[in-house]
């Protein structure tokens, strides 16, 4: 059974935080399974339209069913333009674990997304020079209009760290020493990792449609400080807040039930 709403769970005092639309799935599958027929709908809705999405392990279900939903002949992925969200400097599609490497194995490639329908960062190109060009892909193609994003433990968005300044566009990030010992978990190996590229959040915030996803007990404290209406310099998701096309997709652990 899938949730709706939040209401009654996110408290009630006279200085509660309004309640973010929420949908609830009963596990992580039936959550990509929404995530992605969410994403499908807006994809066919929106034409030319362009989608930023998250690598990091929670979406990459929702990709394996959005290039099934397009093998079903129910969305063409290749009608909408696409960019990175972010990236780790020093990385390229030849280390394991990269944004590039996991989204291009796990959606540009099995969606068939020509590479002039996406601009991603180079993790191996000048930060500032890949910032600039990765502003100019977005402002060309009249700015993102939907995007699918995961939470770090620490509360970050894309690569937006507790202290990274609010400001618009690309941003050259210092990681934060959580973003550093999770980043294990995608190179099978510790890797000097200093810094990220990644578009800013007051950016994303700009987009239409903004699907903020979690799953798995792990994330359920960082949802609550979110849902409670955290300090955006020390919650980034934050920034988020108060979005007319903010959604979140939570299974029931991170949904803290
Ligand atoms: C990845 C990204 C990150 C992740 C976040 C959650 O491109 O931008 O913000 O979404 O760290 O990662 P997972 O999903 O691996 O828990």
């Amino acid at each position: 059974m899938v949730g709706e709403g939040g209401a009654a769970r996110s408290g009630g005092g006279p200085h509660a935080a309004p309640a973010i639309p929420t949908t609830v799935a009963p596990d992580a599958g039936t959550l990509a399974s929404l995530v992605s027929v969410a994403a499908a709908d807006w994809i066919r809705a929106h034409p030319g339209g362009l989608v930023c999405l998250a690598a990091g392990d929670t979406p990459l279900p929702v990709y394996a069913r959005l290039v099934a939903l397009q093998e079903a002949g129910r969305v063409d992925l290749r009608s909408v333009f696409y960019v990175g969200l972010d990236e780790w400097v020093g990385l390229g599609y030849a280390d394991r674990g990269s944004c590039l490497q996991v989204m291009a194995d796990a959606f540009y490639g099995p969606a068939g997304i020509p590479v002039e329908r996406r601009r991603v960062f180079d993790g191996l190109a000048d930060p500032h020079a890949e910032c600039a060009a990765v502003d100019r892909w977005i402002a060309d193609h009249g700015g993102i209009g939907f995007t699918l994003l995961g939470i770090g433990l620490n509360g970050h968005i894309g690569f937006n760290e507790p202290g990274t300044p609010d400001q618009d566009g690309c941003v050259v990030v210092d990681l934060d020493d959580t973003t550093k010992a999770v980043s294990v978990k995608y190179f099978g190996a510790a890797r000097p990792v200093r810094q990220g590229v990644s578009v800013s959040a007051r950016t994303l915030a700009k987009a239409d449609t903004v699907l903020l996803m979690a799953s798995g007990a792990k994330k359920a404290p960082i949802i609550a400080r979110l849902r409670a209406g955290a300090d955006p310099t020390e919650v980034p998701a934050a920034r988020l807040l108060g979005h007319p096309g903010l959604h979140l997709f939570l299974d029931r652990e991170a949904d803290g039930g």
